[in-house]
């Protein structure tokens, strides 16, 4: 892949280790926080930097508008092209967009537009539904909205809790996130 890629994360970066296994070149990896992810980018040998959020709280509120500029400082500084959210639990301000418009992905636990948000596991389990799944897809300013790239059905089975579902889920998006990442590199 020609186009410098980056990845968020802030938690165990299973989907990043996916990626990696998967021989997807990763210029750098970003966390807001000390997290597993940024483990694996260490170990990989893949530029690994840690823009703590914490760093970022006044009067106890985050100056997330700073945060973004700071984090898209960095990107642009690394030469990235494509910024793959992967489980990055930072919201980013909409300051993002005036470098990264159509190059920011995101991967939700969903069947977008179905259950936005930091839950969706859980609510779907809560609403009943049989089929989830999960959707990549172009950020936006909105949150889990943009051009869907690539979606795929997970079944609910009897007895799931959100750990076993969300596992099942991520078992998919780690072969579809890479795959759909990799296309949509080649794709301008
Ligand atoms: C994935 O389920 C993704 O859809 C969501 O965060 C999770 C990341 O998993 N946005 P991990 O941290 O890579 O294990």
């Amino acid at each position: 892949m020609d186009k410098k890629l980056s990845v968020l994360v802030s938690g165990t970066g299973s989907l990043l280790e996916a990626m990696i296994q998967q021989g997807l070149h990763i210029d750098s990896v970003f966390a807001d926080r000390e997290c597993r992810g940024i483990e694996i980018a260490n170990a990989a040998g893949v530029h690994a930097v840690i823009l703590d959020r914490k760093a970022y709280m006044r009067d106890e509120t985050f100056r997330r508008r700073d945060f973004t500029q700071d984090l898209a400082g960095m990107l642009q500084c690394r030469g990235s092209k494509i910024v793959a959210m992967a489980g990055f639990m930072t919201i980013l301000s909409p300051d993002i967009f005036a470098y990264y418009r159509d190059r920011l992905l995101n991967i939700h636990p969903s069947l977008l537009p179905d259950f936005k948000g930091e839950h969706a596991v859980r609510d779907a389990l809560a609403a009943g539904v049989k089929v989830t799944g999960t959707t990549v897809h172009i950020a936006t300013e909105e949150l889990d909205e943009g051009p869907i790239l690539a979606q795929e059905e997970v079944l609910v089975v009897d007895g799931d809790t959100v750990d076993t579902l969300w596992e099942r889920i991520k078992v998919v998006e780690r072969v579809l996130y890479p795959k759909t990442i990799r296309s949509f590199a080649a794709s301008f």
